[in-house]
């Protein structure tokens, strides 16, 4: 035996043994390649939804940081690819964006968007096309931002003087809420400047519902057979929630027809979002003709994308800015060094507040209000390890591309100085690392709006109040479509400055 392990026969034989294993590995891993992308096991009928917890970006986040940053997966009977990478992000919206410039379409989408008539789910065409120029040009231009500025300080005044008279009576309020009405009356304001105190409220009341119901999974849109039972009581829902919101809209157009017969169109000259849409709807030039569904789901839109998020933003940012005092010390020095203590922060200061920029932009990194940009390929694509069939679901996971390793130092940390060192880094989703607003053709029309809402509150939040105590915020999330903290911000406003400045203390 010894002397056969030691034999040169023994190598001749082995040499070719070792040859057919290496060649057996080789064609095996040849003939059934490691599929690219990678697909966690899924179960009949529903696929991967057991895998789907609300929040939805979080369980998304986890299946790109288990298996790669391009997951296939099938929602019931959909399927659907999973991004979560800023290179994978880059090289499909770079070549393809025109390709996967739809959105995929659910029940309640088209329940609210009054069957399609909607912007922020029209199928990607020349109605789309008309109301994004329609967009960029008058309803979300800086002309008509800035326009409307008025509306955003007269909401603003009502959030601080209801603060300062619960500092007075040293008692608590829930500020997520406040922030959310805030934000739902500078809509409401901005679209028509006819809208009661009433109307607002009603209109928090449908975003709500709206959200609430988006932000659940409805599994008959996934599973074709369920959506005859209803058993989640979801049509029931957005049926109650869409005659609301319509009565809601009856009401605002009737009363801003009758102001545009008796006062003309616009406030000074400045026209609110309805003017702008009447006005399109009545010029028979216009290469589309707007319809009365189409004016009611595009205010939906405005009211569901710009309201709950911009509120969240700020919250998170205070929230971050109480847990880290050192950031909040510097971000209210440079307010009182700008601006001073005799007079409100006002928009037009915030260009000189660069570190409080770049607070809002830490902010949006760590807490994307949307954290999900959902599109639909619209014909086959071919490209790299991607393959999409026309109709497929892409879906973007901003929150995990903002906070890609790859492009992030500590990627967790609340750093807003990261923004400072790179004053490159902009919303404008060319930055395929940092996109909280989208990229592409479908980006958000809400940029400016929403940029200037978030740092103006929180400038005067920071300016005009103390805050913080010896407890750490909980930042957990809560679920839905937009990111909104799990507990609500409930303090005990305490005011900073005294006096307050004039404008505050007037009725
Ligand atoms: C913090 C605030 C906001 C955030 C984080 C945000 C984020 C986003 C994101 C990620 C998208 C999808 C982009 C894509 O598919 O690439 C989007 C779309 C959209 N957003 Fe915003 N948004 C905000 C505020 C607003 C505001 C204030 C408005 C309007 C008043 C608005 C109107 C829209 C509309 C209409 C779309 C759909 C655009 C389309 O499909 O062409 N958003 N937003």
């Amino acid at each position: 035996m010894e002397e056969l392990l030691h034999s040169p026969y023994l190598s001749l034989l082995l040499l070719p043994l070792c040859f057919l294993i290496l060649n057996f590995f080789i064609t095996r891993s040849r003939k059934t390649p490691k599929p690219i992308p990678l697909s966690p096991t899924s179960l009949p009928i529903i696929g991967h939804l057991h895998l789907l917890h609300p929040p939805l970006h979080q369980s998304l986040h986890r299946l790109t940081s288990r298996y790669g940053p391009i997951v296939k997966l099938r929602l019931g009977s959909t399927p659907a690819i999973l991004v979560g990478s800023a290179d994978a992000t880059k090289e499909l919206i770079k070549t393809h964006d025109q390709d996967l410039a739809d959105r995929p379409i659910f029940t309640a989408v088209r329940h609210f968007a009054y069957e399609s008539s909607g912007f922020a789910f029209a199928p990607y065409g020349p109605y789309w096309r008309f109301m994004k120029k329609l967009c960029m040009s008058e309803l979300l231009s800086s002309r008509t931002v800035d326009g409307l500025a008025y509306i955003r300080r007269r909401e603003l005044l009502a959030l601080l003087r209801t603060l300062a008279a619960k500092s007075a009576a040293a008692e608590s309020i829930d500020l997520s809420k406040e922030l959310i009405r805030m934000t739902t009356s500078v809509i409401a304001g901005m679209t028509t400047g006819t809208a009661s105190a009433g109307d607002s409220e009603a209109a928090r009341k449908a975003v709500k519902g709206v959200a609430e119901i988006i932000g659940s999974v409805n599994l008959g849109d996934f599973i074709g057979f369920l959506s005859i039972f209803d058993l989640q009581g979801l049509r029931k829902r957005m049926k109650e929630v869409r005659d609301n919101f319509d009565a809601l809209m009856e009401r605002i157009m009737a009363s801003k027809e009758a102001s545009r017969k008796s006062c003309g169109v616009g406030v000074d000259g400045n026209k609110d979002l309805l003017d702008i849409l009447l006005d399109a709807a009545e010029d028979r030039e216009m290469e589309i003709q707007l319809t009365t569904e189409n004016i009611k789901s595009f205010i939906l839109d405005v009211f569901t994308a710009g309201s709950d998020s911009s509120a969240a933003t700020t919250e998170w940012a205070l929230a971050e800015l109480i847990n880290h005092p050192e950031q909040l010390k510097k971000a209210r020095e440079e307010i009182d060094n700008t601006v001073g203590k005799d007079r409100l922060i006002d928009e037009s200061d915030i260009q000189n507040l660069i570190y409080l920029q770049a607070v809002v932009k830490e902010t949006l990194r760590l807490h994307p209000a949307a954290p999900m940009a959902m599109r639909k390929a619209t014909k086959e694509i071919k490209h790299g390890e991607f393959e999409l069939r026309k109709g497929n679901t892409i879906i973007f996971n901003v929150y995990s591309v903002n906070r890609d390793p790859k492009y992030w130092d500590e990627p967790l940390e609340f750093r807003p100085s990261r923004f400072l060192e790179d004053g490159e880094l902009s919303y404008k989703g060319m930055h395929f690392h940092y996109l909280p607003f989208g990229s592409g053709r479908r980006m958000c029309p809400g940029v400016t709006l929403a940029v200037q809402v978030i740092t103006v509150a929180l400038a005067a939040l920071i300016q005009c109040f103390e805050w913080g105590g010896k407890e750490k915020l909980d930042m957990s999330e809560g679920p839905g479509m937009v990111i909104l903290r799990a507990k609500p911000f409930v303090c005990f406003p305490k005011t900073r400055l005294h006096p307050l400045p004039p404008e505050l203390l007037g009725p």
